[in-house]
């Protein structure tokens, strides 16, 4: 079969159109529920070559990717990932549809420019808080200003910022309202995340754990809610939000299952596909990605991992238990 028509569809017939890779898991940025302060990151020598991720990526594409995610932890420290991008983005229009990026806004400043020529139109940049002090808690390393100035330039360059906020108790839940005000005003949508289980942080999660419900229902006294149709391709439900005629999203991993609709499988930087964000089963691409030029092996080897994708995960914030998976949100990117 020709590469270029090869769809993938898992067992339970979703169909996989959507890749996300984290070009690397180190971050300059240590925020309080993704790393523990003293994270050890992976060697150097065990990380996939710009080269080979972008050969990954696009047997990816091959095989029917329709949008492609890079994450970290945050993308844009790799050395050169400009090149990566820019190599990914002759894909657009050719089966791929949208080339994006997470990030936490800490380069944006001097990358914006770039990114725009690579075709890249989109970009969710992570901000918890707009209270420079409370910012300089939660990420323990980032500056505030330097963020607003990389949303800024992302702004003015013409790329669509959407904003990702994650709901913590007692950090940041006074300041929800002032996020939807702030981002809507700037034209921005809004996601609300709730904190997932995964990797050691050197705290419990119990403490930081704010449900969404709660946060909806509270919002709801101040805002009135249409429930919108509109999806991203994420697992985000939207809702429109009268007052300020902005969109605003809800991601609930705990609250409510959305594995129904998952149309996304991950890859980190090591070469390690991912089938789920919530489970650790896992396949190693990187042997069939070096063990030939060709790309058959590693054509196998993403389909062999497609078919076992599991039908969902079942993260659990109990006191005292272990996170569900061990691995850190940083090593396979949100
Ligand atoms: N739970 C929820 N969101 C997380 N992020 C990082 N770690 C976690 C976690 N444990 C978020 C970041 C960023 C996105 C990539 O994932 O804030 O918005
Ligand atoms: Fe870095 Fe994002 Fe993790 Fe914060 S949440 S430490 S910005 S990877």
């Amino acid at each position: 079969m020709a590469q270029g028509s090869q769809e993938m569809i898992d067992p339970f017939g979703r169909r996989i159109t959507y890749l996300r890779v984290s070009v690397t898991d180190r971050c300059d940025f240590r925020c309080l529920y993704c790393m523990a302060e003293d994270m050890t990151f992976l060697p150097k020598q065990d990380l996939l070559t710009l080269e080979e991720i972008d050969r990954l990526a696009s047997a990816f594409v091959a095989k029917g990717m329709r949008k492609l995610r890079l994450t970290g932890g945050e993308p844009l420290v790799r050395k050169n990932v400009m090149w990566l991008i820019r190599s990914l983005s002759r894909h657009l229009g050719a089966g791929l549809e949208e080339l994006t990026l997470t990030t936490n806004g800490s380069q944006l400043w001097r990358h914006a420019e770039q990114l725009v020529d690579c075709g890249v139109k989109r970009i969710n940049v992570s901000l918890d808080t707009l209270d420079p002090a409370k910012f300089r808690v939660i990420t323990r390393w980032g500056d505030f200003a330097q963020v607003m100035r990389g949303i800024d330039a992302a702004d003015r360059a013409g790329i669509k910022v959407k904003i990702n906020a994650v709901a913590l108790r007692d950090v940041n839940e006074d300041e929800i309202e002032g996020l939807v005000r702030w981002s809507h005003g700037r034209g921005f949508d809004l996601t609300l995340i709730e904190t997932m289980p995964m990797g050691e942080i050197g705290t419990d999660r119990t403490d930081q754990y704010l449900p969404l419900s709660l946060v909806r229902a509270r919002l709801n006294d101040r805002f009135t809610f249409e429930e919108s149709s509109y999806r991203s391709g994420g697992p985000a439900r939207y809702v429109h939000v009268r007052e300020t005629g902005g969109r605003l999203g809800f991601i609930t991993p705990l609250t409510h299952n959305f594995c129904e609709s998952c149309n996304r499988v991950r890859v980190t930087c090591t070469g390690t596909l991912f089938m789920c964000l919530g489970q650790d089963d896992a396949a190693d691409l990187r042997a069939p990605l070096r063990a030939s030029e060709a790309d058959e092996l590693l054509h196998a080897a993403i389909d062999a991992a497609i078919a076992r994708k599991p039908k969902g995960h079942d993260f659990v914030i109990e006191r005292g238990e272990k996170p569900t998976v061990s691995r850190h949100m940083s090593a396979t990117g949100g």
